[in-house]
């Protein structure tokens, strides 16, 4: 019967710090296994409607369901959610199996039950071999593990994530989202993760929720949050993308209102090689950044304004041009997105 319900209904939720308003109306269904991801600004929210819904801050007003059930008035324990902090908070006295057995400790399991269901959560995360150790024998991305194997181990409907890559560098950090997401995966536990990396937001989620200023600005699939932004805030806070205000819209597509077009959606070409597109624009090669696997080239439009176009690096064909070279920018009408629809006259 449960399972028509969402894993989490937050109705009207607000919190307010004095004359802060951290939280602000925030209505959301999270349905049970799915991979949802808080992405926001720094101060946008994220970390306390965390809070709430583990129940460490009371809301202002508003509701919290956790498959069905009100649970607004109860306590931490009494919430089937387990939460991850950014900073692990292991305890650093105790041996790696006892810190995964600790939950269940405290939930009154017994000892050989607990050692063996602690042995089982590490083996989920590839520490098996560890179980003696104590954290400070661990490097960060094993301790980080340990942490995730302490949260799952009590195994709990919800899991909140608050940037839990965070500590991590990159190389680690990829290979950890692939080990959560199949760890998510596996255990079909519902997880609600926030980040400030948009990139790991679009590669881990199901949908995503975009926070600014305590409210949800978009909701969707990464998919829809990135290649349909509904606003210019969410256009330039996930990914880079090109904005064309009013004027700029007028002088390049035709018509007014606001407009983006992500980097990669813009082709460049010298004089020599034709573009292939619905519009083109004239302009000069200001900058050639090389990123890897592709090339940032930014061009100076001659009507003014400045965009960004991706180009791959199997081609290497105006990037060899230089700065300063004369360039034609161009792209389809399909993959121009309307942010503010041009004004009526
Ligand atoms: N205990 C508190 N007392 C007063 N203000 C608070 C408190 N906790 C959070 N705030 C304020 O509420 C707002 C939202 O904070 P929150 O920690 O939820 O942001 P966040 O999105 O998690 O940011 P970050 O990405 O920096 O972690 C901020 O303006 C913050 O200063
Ligand atoms: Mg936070």
């Amino acid at each position: 019967m449960t399972g028509a319900q969402p894993a989490i209904r937050l109705t009207g939720l607000t919190k307010s710090f004095g004359s802060v308003t951290a939280v602000d109306e925030v209505d959301l269904d999270i349905a049970p296994g799915e991979f949802f991801s808080m992405l926001g600004p720094s101060g946008s929210g994220k970390t306390t409607v965390l809070r709430l819904i583990a129940g460490f801050e009371q809301p202002t007003s508003g509701t919290i369901s956790l498959l069905g059930r009100d649970v607004t008035d109860r306590a931490p324990f009494d919430r089937d959610v387990n939460t991850v902090f950014q900073d692990y908070a292991l305890f650093p006295h105790m041996s790696v199996l006892d810190n995964v057995a600790y939950g269940l400790r405290v939930r009154g399991v017994a000892k050989r039950a607990r050692q063996e269901q602690a042995r089982a959560a590490l083996d989920t995360v590839r520490l098996g071999g560890f179980a003696d150790r104590k954290p400070s024998q661990l490097s960060g991305g094993q301790r980080q593990r340990v942490a995730l194997a302490r949260a799952t181990v009590v195994q709990p409907k919800v899991l909140l994530l608050d940037e839990p890559l965070g500590a991590l560098d990159l190389k680690l950090r990829e290979q950890m989202q692939v080990e959560l997401k199949e760890l998510q995966r596996n255990l079909g536990i519902t997880f609600i993760f926030v980040t400030h990396d948009q990139q790991e937001a679009l590669t881990l989620s199901d949908r995503i929720a975009v926070f600014n200023d305590g409210r949800i600005v978009q909701l969707g699939t990464p998919a829809e949050i990135y290649e349909r932004p509904a606003s210019s805030f969410v256009a330039a806070f996930v990914g880079t993308s090109n904005i064309f205000d009013d004027s700029t819209s007028q002088a390049l597509l035709g018509r007014g209102g606001v407009h983006s077009v992500r980097p990669e959606k813009v082709s460049v070409a010298t004089e020599n090689l034709p573009l292939v597109a619905d519009r083109t624009a004239a302009g000069v090669l200001a900058e050639v950044i090389y990123v890897g696997s592709s090339t940032q080239l930014i061009v100076d439009l001659d009507a003014g304004t400045r965009v960004v176009a991706l180009e791959q690096n199997d081609a290497h064909r105006v990037a060899s041009k230089g700065r300063g070279a004369r360039v034609t920018v161009g792209w389809n009408d399909s993959d121009i997105v309307t942010l503010t629809a041009p004004a009526l006259t």
